[in-house]
Parts: C-alpha cells; sequence; structure tokens
C-alpha cells in the first residue's frame, strides 16, 4: 500500500491495517510482548463478576447493580480505595472463585500481549473471613497453569502481607501459606501505607527470605522516600512497587539508579487515586529520563479504569514517550520479572525483533 508522502506516523488513524512497515507507535505498543509485575489479583475483579459471585455464594453487598458498583468508583486517596476493594473481595469464597477471577484476567491480558504476570494475593484479606489459604494459593495456581498451557502467559504468585495488621499477623500468613511454597514466588506488602512503614516487618521478611523466597514492597506510593530506603535496607526487597515519591529524595534517585532497582510504576492507579492530578502531570518520564529503571503495571485494573494497554498507551501519549522509551519500559519489566531465563531471552528477542521492524 503506497502512502501520501506526507504521511506522519502521528496522522495514521487505520493502523491496524497496515503492513509493519508502516507500523507507529500504537501498534508497536499493542504488539509488543509485555510483562506485568504489579497487579492485585482482587483488583481484576470486574463488576459483572462481582455480582455473579455474590449470588453464586449468596453474598450480600451493598450494591443491586453492576452500575451502582461503577457508580462508587470515584477515589480520594489510597484507603478510600482500599475500604471498596475489600467489600469486593467478600464474594469470594471457593477455590472455583479464585480461579474464575484469576482466568478472566488471564483472558482479558492476553488481548494485550501480556506474556508474563507477577499476580499479589492478600491470603489474610481471606483468611480473615474463614477462607483457607490454600483455596486462595490453589485456584489462582490452577488458572496460572491453565494460563500457561493455554494462553502462552507465565506466571507467579507473590503471597502479600498487608500492613495495616500486625508483623504477627503476618507471621501466621506466611506459616499458612509455607505448605504452599511451591507455588509462591516472593513475598510483598501491600495495603494502607501511611503510618504503616517497611521496619514494622523486618523479622517476617527476614524469615520468608530465609524459606528462600525473594522479597518486593509497595513503599513511596503515598509514603515518603524513607519507606523506599527501609524497604531496601530492613527487608531486602529486589524491586519496589509504586516508588513514584524516590524523586523527593536525590540520594535515593541516585541510590536507585546505581543499583538499577525496578520501580513497578502504575500510571492509571496513580491518577486513579490522586497521587498526581492528571496523566500529563505524572511524573514517569522524569523517571524514566533520571535513568530510574522504571515498569508500566495495572495494580487493580477493575477498579483504575484499564489494563496493561491502556496504562502503556495513556502514559506514552500523555507523556509523547518515544517508541524506544516504550521498548526500554517493557525489556525493563522482562528483565526484572521472576521468570525462566529462556523465556525472558525469547521474549527479548521478539522485542528487538519488533524494535528493528519499527526502524
Ligand atoms: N496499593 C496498596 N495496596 C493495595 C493496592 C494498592 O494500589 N491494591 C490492593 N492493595
Ligand atoms: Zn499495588
Amino acid at each position: 500500500m503506497d502512502l501520501p508522502a506526507d504521511t506522519s506516523r502521528s496522522m495514521l488513524s487505520s493502523y491496524d491495517l497496515l503492513p509493519d512497515k508502516y507500523m507507529n507507535i500504537t501498534s508497536l505498543i499493542k504488539r509488543l510482548p509485555k510483562a506485568e509485575l504489579h497487579l492485585h489479583i482482587e483488583g481484576t475483579l470486574e463488576p459483572e463478576l462481582m455480582m455473579a459471585l455474590s449470588k453464586r455464594n449468596n453474598v450480600t453487598l451493598p450494591f443491586s447493580t453492576v452500575d451502582e458498583i461503577k457508580a462508587a468508583y470515584d477515589f480520594s486517596d489510597l484507603q478510600s480505595f482500599l475500604d471498596l476493594y475489600h467489600i469486593g473481595t467478600q464474594v469470594l469464597k471457593t477455590e472455583q472463585d479464585f480461579y474464575d477471577m484469576t482466568w478472566a484476567y488471564l483472558e482479558r491480558v492476553a488481548k494485550d500481549n501480556v506474556k508474563h504476570v507477577e499476580l499479589f494475593t492478600d491470603t489474610q484479606t481471606h483468611t480473615d473471613r474463614g477462607v483457607p489459604t490454600e483455596t486462595v494459593i490453589q485456584g489462582i495456581d490452577r488458572a496460572l497453569k491453565d494460563g500457561e498451557a493455554q494462553l502462552g502467559i507465565s506466571g507467579v504468585q507473590i503471597l502479600c502481607f498487608l500492613r495495616h495488621l500486625s508483623e504477627a499477623e503476618a507471621e501466621k500468613a506466611l506459616d499458612a501459606a509455607l505448605p504452599y511454597k511451591d507455588q509462591i514466588r516472593a513475598v510483598g506488602l501491600a495495603s494502607s501505607e501511611m503510618g504503616h512503614p517497611p521496619s514494622k516487618f523486618k523479622n517476617v521478611f527476614a524469615r520468608a527470605r530465609k524459606e528462600g523466597l525473594v522479597a518486593v514492597a509497595h513503599a513511596g506510593e503515598e509514603g515518603p522516600p524513607e519507606y523506599i530506603h527501609e524497604a531496601l535496607d530492613l527487608l531486602n526487597v529486589v524491586r519496589i512497587d509504586h516508588g513514584v515519591r524516590c524523586l523527593e529524595d536525590p540520594k535515593l534517585v541516585a541510590r536507585l539508579v546505581q543499583d538499577q532497582v525496578p520501580l513497578t510504576v502504575c500510571p492509571l492507579s496513580n491518577i486513579a487515586l490522586c497521587v498526581f492530578d492528571s496523566m500529563e502531570q505524572h511524573n514517569f518520564k522524569q523517571l524514566l529520563e533520571a535513568g530510574l529503571c522504571v515498569t508500566i503495571n495495572s495494580d487493580d485494573p477493575a477498579y483504575f479504569g484499564g489494563y496493561m494497554n491502556d496504562n502503556y498507551l495513556q502514559t506514552q501519549s500523555a507523556l509523547n514517550l518515544s517508541a524506544a522509551d516504550m521498548i526500554k519500559v517493557t525489556c525493563n519489566a522482562f528483565n526484572a520479572a521472576f521468570m525462566d531465563e529462556t523465556l525472558r531471552n525469547t521474549h527479548l528477542e521478539t522485542i528487538a525483533q519488533l524494535e528493528r521492524e519499527f526502524g
């Protein structure tokens, strides 16, 4: 197909129909294989599935329609979101529920060309309601195995402690999960950040690491840069979830750049939870330009208005990121992933091939 000489890539609208030599940045983003490293599986519960599970399990929700659920998605900060998120999790009761939720997520992100996922699960949210750890981990694991076999998506689970609860409760969650250690790759730390510093969980993280699990932690989403230092120094994390507030501390930035500590940034989440006023004001480009190892992820996509491609596309267009930038953050994610080396290299090679095609 011949294009007029003055047709720039940004003017192309029917890019999906164009041969590869006219690939624009939108189609490049869609075609890039992706790794999602920051995803709360309970945050993928779409209102339709929430309603269906509430009926299946006879759980009464404070909403009677899908539209009523959607109308409640108006958050002012992390806590206002967590309050609603915890209501949603109450519909999850059986192993099949955890399977169905995880499978729905995998089928959805297969369309975004996601090839590897690392899922947080906060078992404490469920054990507190009488749902055993085994039910949660096995249901998710079964879906991940089917995802690998049927969709070509590899996946691991990250056991995520709830920081608003005590360290003793996190120790109990770890004990309950250790019989399923083969299904868990790492431990993480989530929920209300302010007032719950990483130092509170020093001992349980040390024990998890002794058990062979790697460590990650949410830090610097709403909390101060000091929490990022603590996560590195006291929890020995290998990645920081969010970490966007690191820019307030130049020494911390230098350290994160030097060690190339991956930051699992979640742009749409940051807008939905008012960490930044708009995507145009997000500091993602500054993080990238500072030389930080940033990645793009969806966090709680059912609640924050988009899955992986939405996060990639909206970040790219609001901040006018280049194709090279998008390729870099995609490679960062695969390099930071807890995955098989051969598989990692296969995906990196596909990215390199796309880069060459893009020109
Ligand atoms: N931040 C912290 N904890 C969470 C989140 C989040 O975005 N989602 C679910 N638990
Ligand atoms: Zn998160």
